[in-house]
């Protein structure tokens, strides 16, 4: 089978788990026990901090792992804007972003939090002038995520971060789950506050994730119990878990801005683009490793069951929405015609991906065009 479905999840890496093992086997012990094992545990768990922080150029920031990029996602939200709120109770994110932001913002509109979400154009992006234009005195945070899941626009997330410092005292966050890795993440250099970051997206485990945080910037907790990590994230640390997802970022950092990713899709959109039927969603610009595409009068779920039947995984727009049976929310954001909003597909990119298999779609698509056209759907 060909897996094109790596914005859900990916295959690990076969060396992070080798390191999981090894350091389950060793350093099992509770990095916040007081015993020898106890301080090796922590040492290490310290040093795969350090790579991380240093993947992202913020040597001098804070990592709270967590149980991946949900949750670190709901600790920017809910821990920043509640931390913050001596400053105001304004928050701004995008209308396409991840549901942990968007319903972690809900939250916070029902206990008296003012959200804007801004909104996009027909490619996915934001409007700079509109964000400027909605930053106020009291606006405490501001969340934009760098690539988008479903559709792969890559926003210009350091222009946003320097318009937020420029014109109001926000913390600025980013959800760097679908960039860590394919693009440049520089905490430093783009002049972000915070990023969220998942592992299973880059060939690291599921349920392991980690919130990077520049020095001196602090949410409040949203989970109670011991106080580990900094207070921000209680219950027992796993240290392999760190071990792994610091040796998938070290991996995935040297993959990034991929020309093979970059040729595929284009040898992809161009194939698309012989088909009156099909409409490209992805802009031509976007992540390297996300296409997404719409077939006009066909059920996305159709596309999935064919090209599953010859071989090839793909998914609807994304995973999280894949069941639903309404057009998800970015989908209705970047304004898609009615006739197309059904029959959206999403085919990502992985390590495990070859040109060949990226020939075989493009047979697969003509074959499914060719019924289509023959009425058979
Ligand atoms: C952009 C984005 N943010 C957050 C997440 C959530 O990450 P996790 O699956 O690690 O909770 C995902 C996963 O699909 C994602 O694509």
């Amino acid at each position: 089978m060909i897996y094109f479905d790596n914005s859900s999840t990916t295959r690990p890496d076969e060396s992070v788990l080798e390191s999981f093992i090894a350091a389950n086997m060793k350093y099992y012990a509770n990095p916040a026990s007081l015993h020898v094992f106890g301080r090796e545990a922590e040492a290490l768990l310290k040093r795969s901090k350090e790579q991380m922080l240093t993947l992202v150029d913020n040597e001098s920031g804070e990592v709270v792992l967590t149980s991946g990029g949900t949750e670190a996602n709901n600790l920017a939200i809910l821990g920043l804007a509640e931390a913050y709120s001596t400053r105001g109770n304004h928050i701004i994110t995008t209308q396409i972003e991840h549901p942990s932001i968007i319903n972690a913002c809900r939250k916070l509109e029902e206990i008296g939090f003012e959200v804007d979400y801004l909104g996009v154009d027909a490619q996915g992006l934001i409007s700079l002038e509109e964000l400027e234009k909605k930053l106020r005195k009291d606006t405490v945070l501001v969340s934009i995520m760098h690539v988008n899941n479903e559709i792969g626009t890559i926003q210009p997330i350091g222009q946003c971060a320097e318009l937020v410092k420029k014109n109001s005292r926000a913390i600025f966050h980013s959800d760097c789950v679908q960039s860590f890795g394919k693009l440049p993440v520089s905490m430093e250099s783009a002049g972000m506050d915070a990023i969220t970051i998942s592992a299973h997206k880059i060939n690291g485990l599921k349920n392991s994730g980690a919130l990077l945080l520049k020095k001196g910037v602090m949410p409040h907790a949203i989970n109670f119990g011991g106080g580990q990590e900094n207070g921000l994230r209680s219950g027992t640390v796993s240290v392999p878990n760190a071990v792994a997802m610091a040796k998938a970022m070290r991996i995935s950092s040297v993959q990034i801005e991929r020309a093979d990713y970059r040729e595929w899709r284009s040898l992809l959109m161009e194939a698309c683009r012989s088909y009156e039927n099909i409409r490209i969603l992805s802009p031509e610009c976007g992540a390297p490793h996300i296409l997404s595409l719409s077939f006009k009068s066909i059920n996305g779920e159709v596309a999935v069951n064919y090209f599953q039947e010859q071989g090839i995984i793909i998914s609807t727009s994304s995973a999280c929405s894949s069941k639903s049976k309404s057009a998800g929310h970015v989908i209705e954001a970047i304004g898609l015609e009615k006739k197309f909003k059904n029959g959206v597909i999403r085919i990502s990119f992985g390590n495990t991906t070859t040109k060949d298999e990226i020939g075989e779609f493009i047979k697969v698509l003509k074959s499914f065009m060719e019924l289509i056209e023959r009425g058979i759907n």
